[in-house]
């Protein structure tokens, strides 16, 4: 959570001001961190946990153990429905951390955060 924390202070939020940071721990260790980062074309903003998805995967890691969400101006760090399901397509067991406003932190798997997710039958690598 201090990772997240941390990686809130990198958010490029300059049209919401609302600054989030994640932290994603991989089996082997390694962790990787990301913030949300905007665009003047709204849609094409990225939110921190797609952000750190999407670094690890691109870095060959895919075995995930535990993410942990922080959002400093929210009443609880909950991931957006977008994330939830991109979190289901490659860790619907994991467990994730949301920070809360009074220090404390609530924890759910991606499944309890996004019953029935959707998830298509690989068809290849
Ligand atoms: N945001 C995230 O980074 N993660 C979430 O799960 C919720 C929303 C970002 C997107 C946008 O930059 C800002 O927070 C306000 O919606």
């Amino acid at each position: 959570m201090a990772l997240a924390v941390k990686a809130s202070e990198r958010a490029y939020c300059p049209y919401s001001s609302f600054p989030v940071g994640a932290a994603l721990l991989c089996a082997d260790g390694t962790v990787f961190t990301g913030a949300n980062v905007e665009n003047s074309v709204n849609s094409l903003s990225v939110c921190a946990e797609r952000t750190a998805l999407f670094k690890a995967v691109s870095e060959g890691c895919r075995d995930f153990v535990r993410l942990a969400v922080s959002c400093p101006k929210a009443e609880l760090s909950s991931p957006c429905g977008a994330c939830r399901q991109v979190l289901f397509e490659h860790a619907p067991d994991m467990d994730v951390l949301m920070a809360k406003s009074d220090g404390s932190v609530v924890r759910a798997t991606v499944r309890d955060l996004l019953p029935y997710g959707f998830r298509l039958q690989p068809r290849g690598p």
